[in-house]
């Protein structure tokens, strides 16, 4: 294939061999390829219908570009340097393919919104291949909330036990965590289906085009309003890199929450062996590699949004080179965020349970402390005087060293005169998630429902 710059018409002096590679985005951008080819084949049709082209160009242009793709798909075909970017590497076999049709292809086209139009064509479908793993990630947490739905471990605030929670109640925040995630990602999907193609470099083109007929093609919504607006617009990348860091935040945190779970100290749960690794040296380890790789990736992404919103800042309409550094960060992004969530479903499945760990750790720190008070608080005692009561109550345990239930009915009655034996109801871990027995509460019965819910909402 020759490498004569499609551009080079007024140019006297050949471009310098650093510059060419410098600007060149061929070795990153060429996986835009099939959506290049499908957005050309969308334009030459419609090129065609309005009798731009003849039937007979758009015919070879088709079958040029399907040639092409095919040889791409097979790995053999030559991605030069010097003819910069996908686009023009594609337009460049294309001529040498069938001749002059191919040299007609960009009538009424600009790479500005062949571009802005590969782009959103491509993270469509990544949007789509997201949202699914999202999907699949919540059905892992969900198997696993039903067969923990009853088992209790300490909730936390400020890492200090708080209050008895279940299992099943936590896999559900992360569930609920990950379905905000994947409304964004819908979200930033509905956005930017909207189709550049027609704006040309940036005010729009001579030829009678008909865009709604190519955006039709292409499955867009609707062609973009403003010809200026379409060529340089690239929110649907900042959107998207939004929505990826807040999925990466929570992926973080839910790692951050395996890793703690799993060290020794708490030994809630353990990790399989095939997703841990061991220590060079020490030969005792197991560590949770794949969780705290993925809480690294979080930076990673949060840095591509920092990016494209810093590559956008203060830049004048319309398109600027600029613009060719929104790729990478984009496909990093995306290719992380499918990794990240691909290995934590297949990793979710196999976590265990050390219900006894959980068990006792949640039969210390004073858990029931709340539910002693509320049950002074329906015996006629103000919640704040109650509050009082069961503070001294703590204060007494930990000089001795015990739990509230393992004080005596009498000790109990020390502190105050309105409890009575059922009291013990309330002290143990069962009776207290029991009690929380309302929408979005952590009893088991509700933790059911909740499931029943989501499974209803995803089906
Ligand atoms: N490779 C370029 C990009 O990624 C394609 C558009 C180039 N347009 C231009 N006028 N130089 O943005």
């Amino acid at each position: 294939m020759s490498d004569k710059k499609l551009w080079a018409g007024r140019f006297a002096e050949p471009t310098d061999a650093f510059v060419e590679a410098f600007t060149a985005s061929v070795e990153f951008d060429q996986r835009l390829a099939p959506y290049d080819v499908q957005g050309s084949i969308a334009h030459a049709t419609m090129l065609a219908k309005q009798g731009i082209l003849s039937d007979a160009e758009r015919d070879a242009i088709i079958a040029g570009l399907e040639r092409i793709m095919a040889q791409i798909e097979a790995g053999q075909f030559d991605w030069s340097i010097a003819l910069e970017d996908v686009h023009m590497n594609i337009e460049a076999a294309l001529t040498e393919d069938i001749g002059i049709a191919g040299k007609k292809l960009h009538t009424g086209r600009s790479r500005n919104d062949q571009v802005a139009t590969d782009v959103r064509l491509w993270l469509r479908d990544e949007l789509a291949t997201i949202g699914d793993a999202i999907r699949r990630l919540q059905h892992a947490l969900l198997d696993l909330a039903e067969r923990e739905t009853d088992t209790i471990l300490p909730g936390f605030t400020h890492l200090q036990t708080a209050q008895p929670i279940t299992f099943g109640h936590h896999m559900m925040a992360w569930f609920e965590m990950l379905d905000r995630d994947h409304e964004r990602m819908a979200d930033c999907a509905r956005r930017l289906n909207v189709m550049p193609l027609g704006a040309a470099a940036l005010a729009g083109t001579t030829y009678p085009i008909d865009r709604q007929l190519t955006a039709e093609l292409l499955g867009f919504e609707r062609p973009a309003e403003n010809s200026l607006d379409a060529v340089s617009d690239r929110d649907f990348a900042i959107e998207f890199a939004a929505a990826a860091s807040i999925l990466m935040m929570h992926l973080s945190r839910m790692s951050e929450e395996l890793i703690i779970w799993s060290s020794a100290q708490f030994h809630f749960i353990t990790l399989s062996d095939s997703f841990c690794t061991g220590s060079s040296i020490m030969p005792q380890k197991k560590n949770p590699d794949v969780p705290e790789l993925i809480r690294g990736k979080s930076g990673r992404v949060f840095g591509h949004l920092m990016a494209l919103l810093t590559l956008m800042k203060s830049q004048p309409l319309a398109y600027n080179k600029d613009n060719q550094e929104d790729k990478e960060p984009l496909f990093d992004a995306v290719d992380n965020v499918k990794g990240s969530l691909k290995v934590f479903a297949d990793m979710m499945p196999a976590v265990t349970c050390n219900a006894d760990a959980m068990r006792d750790a949640a039969s210390k720190g004073f858990a029931t402390a709340t539910d002693l008070a509320d049950y002074l608080v329906r015996k006629g005692v103000p919640f704040r005087d109650a509050h009082e009561v069961v503070g001294k109550s703590v204060a007494y345990c930990v000089d001795k060293r015990c739990d509230l239930a393992d004080l005596s009915l009498e000790q109990l009655q020390g502190f105050s005169d309105v409890i009575d034996s059922d009291v013990f109801d309330c002290l143990t871990l069962e009776g207290s998630v029991a009690a929380r027995d309302h929408i979005g509460g952590t009893a088991p019965a509700q933790v059911k429902a909740a499931i029943a819910r989501a499974r209803k909402k995803l089906a």
